[in-house]
């Protein structure tokens, strides 16, 4: 069967994958860069890039290793190259198009958000397509109208913080270690989600975009009191469980209630849900159980598959199958794609 190497750098994870025509995963690497951040509480864009470029050999190595095989069993090379932070994903390109120009093969680029929605059909037997896309990330928290694999339509987006990106400013706040999403949780166990009442911002059906930035101020005032002299410099350790598991309340309520509204408005009855924030099990929970409610088929990327990772790059299959590879010179897109807000 023909197998495909993909590359994945578009932000802290250096990662390379093998995957079959038949879309089954037979190594998928990915290398963290947990540890280079931590201090900063956010990824630093400049030691990102240069982590990247240490590992990005070894990486593809072991994953050619771990599938038992080599370059010159692969029969293309797929490779994230938009959106993301420019440095991290130029070295994924520059490394993608050097094996493909050496080996001779096509080069396929890959959009990384396609590739988290793409995620949620891997290792199933029948088509996922269509749906409502859902991707829910450190860097999106966008839903798509997707009619097949190569053509998803923007439905809505955030209009300023994504989901993760206020699960790891809020783990400063509340003094939790990076990545916050994994430490909020894990904090949120040991407290009361109804201990503070916090913003559910955009609740609205007639508005379809997310904001979390208002909320993130929330738990900051909620932590700390509000600006002025008698504002705390730090949070009150007694007061982390509590403010933790209100605010993953408050976040996952949000999501819920806009994948259903997207879900009533495009009409479809499946929903793909994708990226870091899918990994929340208080958030696999609940929109399992909206889901379950409304007659809604769901189709929720597997643990290992939600944050980010080579594997899913798998898409590439798809463009391959449409003939349509990139050329050599192709050269990455690191812009959000914007929301489209009125
Ligand atoms: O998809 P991903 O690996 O990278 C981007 O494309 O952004 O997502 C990373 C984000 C981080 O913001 C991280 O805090 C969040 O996903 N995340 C979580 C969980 N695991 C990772 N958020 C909430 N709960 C989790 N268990
Ligand atoms: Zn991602």
């Amino acid at each position: 069967m023909r197998r495909l190497l993909a590359i994945e750098s578009s932000c802290d994870e250096t990662s390379a994958a093998v995957v079959a025509e038949d879309r089954s995963v037979l190594s998928n690497v990915v290398a963290t860069q947990h540890e280079l951040h931590q201090d900063y509480g956010g990824v630093v864009p400049e030691i990102a890039s240069r982590a990247h470029v240490g590992r990005i050999l070894h990486v593809i190595e072991r994953a050619l290793a771990d599938a038992e095989c080599n370059l010159k069993d692969m029969c293309a090379i797929a490779v994230t190259s938009q959106p993301g932070l420019v440095g991290s994903l130029l070295v994924g390109m520059t490394a993608a198009k050097t094996l493909a120009m050496s080996c001779n093969i096509p080069l396929v680029t890959v959009n990384h958000i396609d590739a988290h929605i793409y995620a949620c059909g891997m290792g199933r037997a029948s088509t996922v397509f269509p749906c409502v896309g859902f991707v829910v990330s450190g860097g999106h928290t966008n839903l798509y109208d997707c009619s097949s694999p190569t053509s998803y339509k923007m439905f809505a987006g955030t209009t300023d913080d994504a989901a993760g990106e206020a699960f790891d400013k809020v783990a400063r706040i509340l003094n939790l270690p990076y990545p916050g999403g994994p430490s909020i949780a894990e904090a949120a166990l040991k407290g009361d989600p109804k201990a503070y009442d916090l913003p559910r911002p955009m609740m609205r059906s007639d508005k379809r975009h997310f904001s979390f930035s208002g909320l993130k101020t929330a738990v900051l005032y909620a932590a700390r009191g509000v600006p002025g002299p008698q504002q705390l410099a730090d949070t009150p350790a007694e007061c982390v469980a509590d403010l933790a598991a209100s605010f993953q309340q408050a976040v996952v309520d949000v999501l819920v209630f806009k994948c259903r509204n997207a879900i009533k408005e495009l009409g479809y009855n499946r929903l793909c849900v994708g990226g870091g924030v899918a990994a929340n099990s208080v958030f696999r929970q609940q929109i399992a159980d909206m889901c379950q409610k409304h007659g809604v088929e769901l189709m929720i990327a597997p643990l290992e598959l939600c944050t980010d990772n080579a594997a899913m790059a798998a898409i590439a299959w798809e463009y391959l199958e449409l003939g349509q590879t990139a050329d050599l010179n192709a050269d990455v897109l690191p812009g959000l794609i914007r929301t489209g807000r009125k």
